[in-house]
């Protein structure tokens, strides 16, 4: 849940989160949320329940049961915590390796996105009750993962191969999946924000990243369209959760606040140049 993750302290950002256990693990860096709070063990990822625990753990059990293999398996779940399979690379956390910010890694990136969706779609969210809602027009029936960031994707050898973090999925559409993936991964950034090999290729990289995602026309368009609302809705989560004392979002705020100002606004400013590419 990030413009780009920037904490990576181990430190503890609720003390009611205290009580998961560590079982002499060691805690991953790129959380926000649970920020210290999840931590790996052996083979495994122990970290504070999903919140919408019956319907996070049935969309991660459908995933499992029609073959898909880019997200964790649910192995145990408790009130306070639960325990995953770990997803062996590193998910794309500062430093940032160079084979993480080529254009293979941002075309990995709608190819996981594609596949997750085509094994999510067979998936009724019916009966459940779900996370915050994405705005109604961006609700096809679909559960969408909702917080495609580069903290929550896994690379592998230069390329993506696992969604983690489900814990704000629920009924949504590709379309707000590749709309918040383009902002983050191309990134649709000012250019003052891109320190690395991707500056001054925003709208490059969105044309290759939209014609990799295989939506049509209309949908390519409508990811235009989504940018600011994904980018409102996003931060509005941050925001929330800062004012209302929570630690590990308000240093996040604290030390994106700026670049994402100057995202949202570059993103209005190029808004023509975006919808031109994803109507040809
Ligand atoms: N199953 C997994 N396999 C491999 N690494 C994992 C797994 N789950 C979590 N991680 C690592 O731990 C970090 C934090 O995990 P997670 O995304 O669950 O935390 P969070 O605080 O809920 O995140 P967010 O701030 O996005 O809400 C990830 O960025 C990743 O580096
Ligand atoms: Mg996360």
């Amino acid at each position: 849940m990030a413009l780009s993750p920037t904490q990576n302290s181990p430190e503890t950002c609720s003390a009611a989160l205290a009580d998961v256990p560590r079982q002499g693990g060691f805690p991953l860096s790129g959380g926000t949320a649970n920020r210290g709070h999840v931590v790996r063990v052996g083979d495994t990822v122990v970290r504070p329940t999903a919140p919408f625990k019956a319907a996070t753990h049935a969309l991660l059990a459908h995933l499992e049961a029609v073959g898909f293999d880019g997200a964790p398996r649910v192995l145990a779940a408790g009130p306070v915590a639960e325990r995953l399979t770990y997803i062996a690379g590193r998910a794309m956390v500062p430093p940032f390796p160079d084979d993480v910010l080529t254009d293979e890694a941002l075309v990995s990136v709608a190819d996981l996105l594609r596949r997750y969706h085509a094994a999510a779609a067979s998936f009724d969210p019916a009966g459940y009750t779900w996370p915050r809602p994405v705005p109604a027009r961006y609700r096809t029936g679909l559960v969408s993962h909702n917080d495609v960031y580069p903290a929550n994707v896994v690379f592998r050898d230069g390329r993506a191969v696992a969604l983690i973090d489900f814990d704000l999925a629920g009924p949504g559409s590709a379309v707000w999946d590749f709309a918040a993936a383009a902002r983050l991964f191309v990134p649709l950034l000012d250019e003052a924000d891109v320190a690395d090999g991707r500056r001054g290729r925003a709208l490059e990289r969105f044309r290759l990243f939209l014609a990799a995602s295989g939506l049509p026309r209309d949908a390519r368009l409508s990811v235009v369209a989504a940018l600011l609302d994904n980018h409102d809705w996003t931060y509005a989560i941050v925001t929330e959760a800062a004012a209302a004392g929570h630690a590990g979002f308000a240093d996040h705020w604290r030390a994106i606040a700026p670049a994402a100002g100057r995202a949202r606004r570059w993103c209005e400013r190029n808004q023509r140049a975006l919808r031109r590419i994803a109507a040809s």
